[in-house]
């Protein structure tokens, strides 16, 4: 469904202050998302033809910085007098505009499209002017009561600071998302400062909407679980914990099999093919994309890197923006680290770094090796303990390994270097020239036995 004539105002220039963090409040990241992004994707989600922010002079360059990769405008409230002036200062953008405008909290990320939608259809069925999401809680603490009268029309909400002991015991609570008709707008202007926190309270549109006649209705929508409002730091974890247990449903139901699926830690943005295993304390974040049939072990960190069909990374391994293709084997502990490309068929083991190099088809790197800045050519053997000197201090410089050689163990490739083809380097060597196709490189001093030596100290003493 494509929402004709919707706009929306996300209101986001609260200064958070319950959250005692530095960072603004909607910047907070859930899954390595912020929470305002969250609420901007399923915005868009909804075809939605013009989506405001309202930010703080606090936070709106953080704001724009965060989400310079959406189609979103800004509005400033400059100075935070509650949410009904945040909205004022949201809709001063869109002036001319008429039809609905959602306007949502930037605090509520777990919204869905779903709840959305219906709750669109419900307010245009009505024909109301303004409709607002509820949801029934067994915690009401913190959030506005919906106090509704004889006949369970809603007449006003009341906010936890101003609400009576009796009132305090209504279980059904504004979500903070509502739509409105551009009809409604002036009355904004007519709600009075809260007594007690001095602010202009955009719940209090309710009573006055309903005195002036206007057709409001409020909704019990959705699971109470979408509409957790972000205002502590506890808050933040219990809504990452929710979207943990939402990702691994969704890959459950597709194929993906876990270990503990309370221990897995997958960004929204990661796809993963089908008939993958992943093992407890996993993390996989980014853009990252794994294969069908991979095995993922335990204490594993991947970001923002391909990984091909039936690869295996073993425990204690960290891969950041690197490319891997099918059935390759990685680690235990190893390391892979940005533009790192594995061919097929390679095999990287333990404690073996690699940074910007490819590695070829079916090569195999085992232990022990730094490999930088390089290129290696398919079926060659890297000994344990292989280093290439990339950096002379000043500039990084580059290392070629030719198809099929064998790089004997604790060598030393000082770059820029080649080793050409089918060339064997003898354990032990420090290469600082090129070595020619086929050829032996060594480059380490004849062992000399001195016979009898042992027998002969013992006397001397
Ligand atoms: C608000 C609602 C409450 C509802 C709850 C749902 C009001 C008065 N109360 O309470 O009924 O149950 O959300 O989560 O609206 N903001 C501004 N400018 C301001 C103040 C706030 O942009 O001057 C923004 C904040 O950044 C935030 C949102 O508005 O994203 C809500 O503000 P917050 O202070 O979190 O309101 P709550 O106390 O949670
Ligand atoms: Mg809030």
């Amino acid at each position: 469904m494509s929402v004709k004539r919707l706009s929306c105002v996300i209101l986001a220039a609260g200064l958070g202050t319950r959250m005692k963090s530095s960072i603004s409040k909607v910047l907070h990241r859930l899954n390595g998302i912020p929470m305002l992004e969250y609420i901007v994707r399923v915005v868009d989600t909804l075809g939605a033809h013009r989506t405001v922010v309202v930010a703080g002079r606090h936070n709106i360059d953080a704001l724009k910085d965060s989400l310079k990769d959406r189609v979103v405008e800004f509005a400033i409230q400059p100075t935070p007098l509650g949410t009904a002036h945040a909205l004022l200062s949201g809709t001063r953008r869109l002036s001319g505009v008429d039809g609905d405008i959602l306007v949502l909290n930037g605090d509520t990320p777990l919204i869905t499209t779903k709840t959305l939608k219906s709750f669109v259809t419900k307010h245009r069925r009505a024909r109301n002017d303004l409709s607002i999401i509820s949801f029934i809680t067994e915690q009401p603490y913190g959030y506005g009561r919906i106090v509704r009268d004889s006949r369970r029309r809603p007449i006003r909400i009341i906010e936890e600071k101003n609400a009576t002991e009796q009132e305090r015991l209504i279980k059904e609570v504004n979500s903070g998302v509502y739509l409105l008709n551009t009809r409604v707008l002036p009355l904004l202007r007519r709600i009075k400062k809260d007594s007690i926190k001095a602010e202009y309270y955009l719940t209090d549109l309710l009573e006055l909407a309903s005195q002036k006649g206007y057709r409001c209705g409020v909704y019990p929508l959705g699971d109470e679980e979408e509409f957790l409002g972000i205002n502590t730091k506890e808050e933040l974890m219990k809504a990452q914990r929710i979207l943990r247990v939402r990702m691994v449903r969704y890959w459950l139901a597709r194929d993906v099999s876990f270990m503990d699926e309370n221990s897995v830690y997958i960004h929204p943005d990661v796809r993963i093919g089908s008939g993958c295993l992943i093992y407890p304390n996993v993390h996989i974040e980014g853009m990252t994309t794994l294969g069908k049939g991979c095995v993922i072990y335990p204490n594993v960190r991947i970001t923002d890197s391909t990984i091909g069909d039936n690869v295996v990374i073993k425990d204690n391994t960290v891969i950041e923006s690197a490319a891997i293709e099918s059935n390759v084997i990685i680690g235990p502990f190893a390391r892979l680290r940005p533009e790192t490309l594995l061919r097929s068929q390679s095999r990287i083991g333990n404690f073996v770094e690699i940074k910007a190099s490819e590695i070829g088809k079916g090569t195999k790197a085992q232990h022990l090796s730094y490999i930088g800045d390089a290129v290696v050519g398919e079926n060659v053997n890297i000994g344990a303990g292989t280093i290439t000197c990339n950096y002379d201090g000043v500039k990084k410089h580059k290392t070629l390994i030719e198809d099929n050689v064998f790089i004997g163990s604790d060598t030393q490739l000082v770059a820029p270097v080649r080793v050409g083809k089918g060339a064997y380097v003898g354990a032990g060597s420090t290469i600082t020239e090129d070595v020619p196709e086929d050829a032996l490189a060594l480059t380490r001093v004849r062992q000399s036995n001195i016979k009898g030596w042992v027998k002969k100290r013992k006397k001397r003493k």
